[in-house]
């Protein structure tokens, strides 16, 4: 399992500690940046409060052999993600391989329970919405154990599908300080801000020149070369070949965009994840620096070092503080309470430290001010202190409390098998008022691929929500139409023999990797081969409103003749809401005959509730069909998933 080292790199991590003289090391497994993001700020944390020396690592940059010879005064700590259906997230698959499914080998020690030296600390990221809630920490806090490790503090659990993590974290967290700091004998201080990276200004630099990055993401890029391999850590810049609205309502677009993989090594199978980087709208940047009193100098170049060699800078420079808050920094999130406590030292007024305070540590006076409006930092900053500008907060803390921008990942809409250089997505850009009207919430992505559509077709009103993205990509280079993007391969697949029925249930945009699979299924027929039943079940509002795809359902019902069947829930088109899973549950007799016959069953959209209902009425549908009790249903479902003919690819 012993990785090869990255050139000049150790992959040991008890010597990097010790070269850079570390006593707490936070390793993370993530793959859309919060547990990332959880990671550093215990880093800071531990430095700010208690003075430890801590060190971020990414867990794929180190090996785990000499875990063995953790020296017991250091403590690491594990904040780990879990993905999918209980999976480890693509970063931590060799560690967990290592210390849960095989028989770990360590360097010295080769007793029962070799890891007695090891103290360690962790915390989860789950989503109770799915089956294997918080699976990859419980495994590993569980093997850890088993090796002799010692854990401190609680093994804290945060739940995204009850909308709790950022208070499951920082309760977590308090407790888990305490019992640290009585383990190792640790005295709190008043914490103070101690920045991470340095920022430098590059009097000699300008942005036109060409060794600055305005938002490209690594050197080839900067030089305007396409050079490969592309995956998430380096985007493919791919032309749009095509973009539409599926439909226009308002406040809600649908866009379908095609992508030109053509000029790249980037392939797909369907059923795979487009993921997609957005790049933040022009007017919550230009918020962002006039409440920081940055307007003028936003365009400055600078430099931004770590201080020390732990700390990694997640973005290229020389660059511009504009282009670090546009390409780089998740400025419309939902602020963390943590984040707005660490403001408070930087108010402009006794008022506004004071109000920083209270949110900072008041959870409740929090949750109604900010999180249930889900203002975003700038948003709480000009609340706060109304008219005033926060010139005092040093720009280092913006990049490190704020999470970088990370790609979205998009349910391909096509078939691989038809098309597999040009992988279509389908996206509702919708606008969600806030109860009370305190804020509209405007999705980062999905806006940037409305404005791209409507500019690459020169729509006379290009910017429907006076959002000004800057469209055209750094230095104009891109020409408009381009857009960085990378696959990600899944495990939601059709069966491999196309003759085995399936049973799809889509509604909403839930619907785009099924158009895939049926333009697949036609495509199979066309070619003469025996197709089976293909049933699917699509929901949405009204026949006439958002109903996707509509007038291709019948080229491909041409094409797979009796095999093909689409089955339609209209939500508000009568006087009583009807949903995919009424329409399941009339096809009862049917569903539970495909699935003797050995169907595969497949859920794609909204995890929180129609996933869940409609796991429920599979159960109950089958518990009825065969005459057993409710109970069995719901075993037999279970051991459909075990089986992996029951998959979902889910969202919440
Ligand atoms: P609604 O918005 O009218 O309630 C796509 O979003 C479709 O899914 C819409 O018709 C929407 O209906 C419907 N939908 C909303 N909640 C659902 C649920 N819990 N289960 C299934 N479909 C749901």
């Amino acid at each position: 399992l012993q990785s090869t080292a990255k050139a000049g790199k150790t992959r040991n991590l008890i010597e990097k500690m010790d070269e850079s003289d570390k006593n707490m090391v936070i390793l993370y497994g993530s793959q859309t940046g919060t547990a990332e993001d959880y990671a550093s700020r215990l880093a800071k944390e531990g430095s700010a409060r208690f003075g430890l020396k801590t060190m971020v690592a990414d867990l794929e940059d180190y090996d785990y052999e000499n875990l063995d010879c953790f020296p017991h005064d250091k403590v690491a700590v594990f904040v780990l993600a879990t993905y999918g259906e209980g999976e480890p997230t693509d970063n931590a698959v060799e560690f967990y391989e290592f210390i849960y499914n095989g028989e770990p080998n360590f360097s010295e020690n080769a007793s029962e329970k070799p890891l007695t030296n090891l103290k360690y600390v962790t915390f989860g990221l789950g989503n109770n919405t799915y089956e294997h809630y918080n699976a990859m920490v419980r495994r590993v806090d569980e093997s850890l154990t088993k090796l002799g490790a010692r854990r401190i503090g609680p093994a804290g659990e945060g739940d995204d599908g009850a909308g709790t993590m950022e208070e499951d974290f920082i309760s977590w967290k308090e407790a888990m300080w305490a019992e640290l700091a009585e383990d190792m004998g640790l005295e709190e201080r008043e914490a103070v801000y101690e920045p991470v990276f340095a920022i430098t200004e590059r009097d000699d630099l300008t942005p036109e020149d060409d060794t600055v990055y305005l938002g490209e993401p690594n050197k080839n890029h900067l030089e305007g070369k396409s050079v490969g391999p592309y995956n998430t850590h380096n985007p493919f810049i791919a032309p749009i070949a095509l973009s539409k609205e599926c439909f226009t309502v308002k406040d809600r677009n649908c866009i379908h965009m095609e992508i030109d993989l053509s000029k790249s090594n980037l392939t797909y199978t369907t059923g795979d994840h487009l993921a997609v980087w957005p790049t933040n709208a022009g007017v919550e940047v230009d918020r962002l620096f006039k409440v920081l009193g940055m307007e003028e100098k936003r365009h400055t170049v600078i430099d931004v070092k770590g201080l020390d060699s732990t700390s990694k800078v997640p973005f290229p420079a020389p660059t511009t503080y504009d282009a670090i808050v546009r390409y780089h920094v998740e400025i419309n999130a939902t602020v963390s309470r943590q984040f707005v406590a660490s403001l408070a030292a930087f108010a402009p007024t006794e008022m506004a430290k004071e109000q920083m305070t209270r949110l900072g540590s008041d959870k409740d006076y929090f949750s109604e001010f900010v999180t249930r409006r889900y203002f975003n930092i700038a948003q709480v900053l000009e609340l706060v202190a109304p008219g005033e500008t926060w010139s005092q907060i040093p720009f280092s803390i913006i990049i490190e409390g704020l999470n970088h921008i990370q790609p979205r990942y998009y349910s391909i809409s096509s078939s691989s098998v038809v098309n597999n250089k040009v992988p279509t997505i389908t996206a509702v850009v919708e606008s969600i008022a806030v109860p009370g009207g305190s804020n509209v919430l405007k999705g980062v992505t999905t806006n940037y691929l409305l404005a791209l559509k409507q500019k690459q077709h020169g729509d006379p009103s290009p910017d429907p929500y006076g959002l000004t993205y800057a469209i055209t990509g750094p230095r104009n280079k891109y020409d408009g139409f381009h857009v960085p993007v990378a696959i990600r391969s899944s495990n939601f697949r059709l069966p491999s023999d196309p003759s085995k029925p399936v049973i799809m249930i889509g509604p909403g945009t839930g619907v785009a990797p099924f158009r895939g699979f049926v333009q697949e299924r036609a495509a199979l027929a066309e070619q003469g081969q025996t197709v089976g039943k293909t049933l699917l079940f699509f929901g949405c509002r009204k026949e006439s409103e958002d109903f996707l795809y509509k007038d291709e359902w019948p080229e491909y019902k041409e094409k797979l003749g009796d095999a093909f069947e689409l089955i339609t829930a209209f939500s508000r088109d009568g006087d009583k809401k009807v949903y995919v899973q009424h329409r399941l549950a009339e096809y009862a007799k049917e569903v539970n005959e495909l699935i003797q016959q050995g169907a595969y069953f497949y859920v794609c959209g909204d995890a929180a509730r129609m996933a869940r209902e409609v796991n429920d009425v599979l159960g109950k549908i089958l518990a009825e069909q065969r005459g057993l009790e409710e109970e069995k249903g719901h075993d037999l479902v279970k051991r459909l998933r075990s089986s992996n003919l029951y998959q979902e690819d889910v969202w919440s």
